[in-house]
């Protein structure tokens, strides 16, 4: 029975759960536990069937909504959009490359390490069909990579209409040379100053086409209210590395929220969201320590999604018609969330607006 249980697992999870397929394999599964019946009498499940059926639905649901969740469809075609998405050469950033590909849409890829980059860029290419990707380096740690890559992007590419904010970093040291946590750095002032540079292209193209700017945030925002000083501080341990993270993910909430109201009046709508628990490579410094490993080990194959689901949330925010009038707002499993009071905090959003703006002033335009 156990054997037959752990088959049923393996085929529903590798497939998307669809009823028609969850009803097939379970009375599969029954057939194969119980034996084909010479023919169908009245009272007719054993208590053993039962179990199965039961621990089938439970198996259902865990992968349905745990290691699955919802799948964005659309029919909508992007031809002649153009999409940029950070971090664009792994995990869900490549998922959602795959996803925008197949759509037809012009897609550029950003992420430090450029022979990762062409790499996934012909994954990406493969799995879309699409011939239209393009891998560009970009280092949101450096502000001078920002600001030429930015020039690059627009030599290059006349439109953006899908800004994906999706690089992002967790467990690792340091301080930046401008004095903030290398994490608080790269995953906030980075994408605060890459932002910035690329509105002023946002908003041309927002003129003939709406655009969207989507900032991949995390359900760990909720680990604490903005705490300024903490971000200039290094950290001391997993919990510790936790939370800084949790501090910029926190951040690029308030950011988008602060984005949102700027761009009043604009044909651009932005969006927070959080992809869900999703197997990639950004716990790797966490499994340097062998009970982290071990414990990874365990827990991802039971409760982290592939990549593709990651990408279902991103797609919803960029392509759904209904989620313009929530711009500004938080989203998670293709749908709306409300957001913690400490997210919402006006103040501490304006604080951390004007403090980006300190930090990055060097090296921004006049773009608003
Ligand atoms: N996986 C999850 O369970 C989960 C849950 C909630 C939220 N998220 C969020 O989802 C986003 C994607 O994470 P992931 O899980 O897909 O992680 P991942 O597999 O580690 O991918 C991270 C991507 O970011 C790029 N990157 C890292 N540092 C960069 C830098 N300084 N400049 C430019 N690009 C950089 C990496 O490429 P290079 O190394 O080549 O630069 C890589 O493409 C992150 O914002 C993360 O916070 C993930």
């Amino acid at each position: 029975m156990v054997g037959t249980f752990l088959c049923y697992l393996y085929l529903l999870s590798h497939y998307r759960v669809r009823v028609a397929g969850f009803v097939a394999v379970t009375v599969l599964c029954l057939l194969l536990q119980c034996g084909f019946p010479s023919r169908i009498e009245a009272n007719m499940l054993s208590k053993k069937q039962v179990l199965i059926v039961i621990l089938a639905l439970l198996a259902y649901y865990w992968i349905k909504y745990v290691k699955q969740g919802p799948v964005y469809t659309t029919d909508k075609r992007l031809d002649g959009k153009t999409v940029l998405i950070t971090g664009g050469n792994a995990g869900v950033g490549k998922a959602t490359a795959i996803e925008f590909a197949k759509l037809g849409a012009r897609v550029v890829i950003a992420s430090r390490n450029v022979q990762k980059s062409q790499k996934a860029k012909y994954d990406i290419i493969e799995e879309a069909g699409n011939k239209n990707v393009f891998a560009m380096q970009l280092d949101l740690e450096n502000f001078n990579s920002i600001k030429s890559f930015v020039k690059q992007f627009d030599k290059e590419q006349e439109h953006l209409h899908y800004l994906i904010n999706n690089a992002g970093v967790m467990g690792i040291d340091g301080i930046t040379d401008y004095g903030y946590h290398r994490v608080f750095g790269i995953n906030h002032f980075g994408t605060f100053l890459l932002t910035n540079l690329l509105m002023k292209t946002i908003k041309e193209t927002s003129k003939r086409s709406p655009a969207r700017i989507v900032n991949v945030s995390a359900g760990l925002y909720k680990l604490g209210a903005l705490d300024f000083d903490y971000i200039r501080s290094e950290t001391n341990g997993y919990f510790s590395d936790l939370k800084m993270y949790g501090q910029s993910k926190l951040a690029n909430i308030m950011f988008t929220i602060k984005l949102s109201k700027l761009l009043k009046g604009f044909d651009v709508t932005t969006y927070s969201m959080h992809p869900g628990a999703i197997k990639s490579e950004i716990g790797t410094s966490f499994q340097q320590s062998s009970i982290l490993n071990f414990a990874y080990k365990i827990i991802s194959p039971i409760f982290f999604r592939e990549g593709f689901y990651g990408a279902q949330t991103i797609m919803y925010c960029s392509l759904d018609d209904n989620v313009t009038k929530h711009s500004g707002g938080y989203f998670s499993n293709c749908k709306q969330e409300d957001l913690t009071e400490i997210a919402m905090n006006d103040g501490a959003s304006q604080k951390l607006w004007d403090i980006s703006v300190e930090v990055t002033q060097k090296y921004l335009n006049e773009n608003w």
